[in-house]
């Protein structure tokens, strides 16, 4: 590669420790490989620190919420601060509530069930489905995003103008193409005409300082695992009233404050909607996460390590004449660390699968759960995506262009079977880390496989 370096150390090594950091999988053609990560965007690994925080706190794990020992205070206890940590990290009101939940689909969800009946909640063909297919399930509006973001911001003003809107839901960077969204103009336009705004933090928070407070945004959602914090949590920040009015997201114990055999009276959010044992090692493994992210990026240090890897992808698929990025907005100039692109004329679950498996690539191959996006601005067709985090480097980036390279100079390509909707290499079959693990067909197993 002759690509430039950026100055100093800026995306030569990561900017925390990772587990799983050098792991080696195997090539198709023998020997092996460090894995190189470019699939930020769905899941993170865990943070060194939140894995041995988790250790720390396992030995004193008990019932939460629940237990009158001392190991079921220490954990409840451990819950509960985990909640306070979020809160202060997000910038969240006084009054503001943080819900813990499985992931942003579950947030949305919940919020889907909270927002008031009546109005149209607005959102744009832009988003991932766990923001759209919530919305579609009630009187909703979708609007179609134009090729600016100013643009966007102003037909969103007008149907704010022509429409009663409770709530605009929008995502705060794409899962897609990684632009962000000028997010104080979408407030300012919706609480000019008395309509909340919910962010889908997904993608925007393990990248960018969200301080709902400073932008008076009124919900939050987002993943712990795509946080660096791979554990089963998720988060609904935001306020209070609508959340203590709606129906209780999960049933069951903790979630109540009187139950008769005819009738049930309801505790406030966020018990409310944390019916069962709560996650509260998922919670607690979210909260170490925040502390790192507030951290790196406080200093700069994310924002710089993700601009310099995002600008030298750019330039390096940039350089292959058959790659045609992906973008939504032809004036945005923000973006966090996802590029989508398409390798015209070739397969994008076939690269992905020749990129794994001959390179140790990992890439997200298809339509990212954005179908009226990639149908939009991809003629619905799959495309590849590239993401980056605090682990990757510029040589994983290299690598990859490289990769491209090489699979243009390979193709047409033989040894894949079409398993599934994804390609699968032939040789797979005799590789893989656990017994419990089939390669030649990863999604299925047979009665008795994780065992054996
Ligand atoms: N939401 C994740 C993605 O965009 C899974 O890949």
């Amino acid at each position: 590669m002759t690509l430039p370096r950026p100055p100093g150390d800026t995306g030569r090594k990561p900017l925390r420790e990772l587990v799983g950091a050098g792991i080696m999988v195997p090539l198709l053609h023998g020997g092996e490989a460090p894995y190189a990560n470019l699939d930020c965007a769905a899941s993170t690994p865990s943070l060194a620190q939140v894995s041995a925080r988790v250790a720390e706190v396992l030995p004193w794990y008990s019932s939460v919420h629940r237990g009158s020992g001392y190991l079921s205070m220490v954990s409840t206890s451990l819950y509960e601060s985990a909640r306070t940590t979020l809160h202060e990290f997000l910038g969240a009101r006084a009054d503001d509530v943080v819900i813990f939940t499985r992931n942003t689909t579950d947030s949305l969800n919940l919020l889907a069930k909270a927002a008031p009946k009546g109005g149209e909640v607005v959102y744009l063909d832009v988003e991932h489905h766990a923001n759209l297919l919530p919305w579609q399930s009630r009187d909703s509006y979708c609007l179609t995003a134009a090729r600016t973001l100013e643009e966007t911001v102003e037909r969103l003003r007008r149907t704010l103008e022509k429409r009663e809107v409770p709530l605009v839901a929008i995502t705060g960077a794409s899962n897609v193409t990684g632009e962000t969204v000028p997010l104080s103009s979408v407030v300012q336009a919706a609480h000019d005409h008395g309509a909340r705004v919910a962010v889908d933090g997904a993608q925007l928070a393990p990248h960018r300082r969200i301080d709902l407070s400073a932008l008076d945004a009124d919900y939050l959602a987002l993943s712990g695992h795509k946080c660096y914090a791979p554990f089963g949590a998720g988060i609904l920040v935001g306020r209070r009233d609508w959340l203590d009015e709606a129906p209780a997201h999960l049933a069951g114990g903790g979630a109540i404050e009187r139950v008769t055999v005819e009738h049930t009276d309801w505790a406030p959010a966020p018990a409310r909607h944390e019916g069962g044992t709560p996650n509260a090692i998922g919670a607690v493994a979210l909260a170490e996460a925040s502390l790192v992210l507030d951290e790196l990026i406080n200093d700069g240090s994310i924002g710089a390590h993700e601009a310099a890897l995002r600008g030298r992808l750019v330039a390096g698929l940039g350089s292959i004449k058959e790659v045609r990025q992906l973008r939504i907005w032809e004036d945005s100039t923000e973006a966090v660390g996802v590029v989508a692109f398409e390798l015209v004329g070739h397969d994008a679950a076939l690269v992905a699968a020749y990129l794994a498996s001959e390179h140790a690539i990992g890439v997200r191959a298809g339509k990212f759960c954005a179908h009226p996006l990639i149908d939009r601005i991809n003629g619905g067709r799959n495309a590849l995506r590239a993401s980056v985090g605090i682990g990757t480097t510029t040589e994983d980036v290299d690598r990859l262009v490289d990769g491209l390279k090489n699979y243009l100079a390979t193709a047409p390509l033989e040894g894949y079977s079409f398993v599934d909707g994804s390609y699968v290499p032939d040789g797979y079959g005799r590789s893989a880390p656990f017994p419990a693990v089939d390669l030649r067909d990863p999604r299925r197993a047979p009665l008795g496989a994780y065992r054996s």
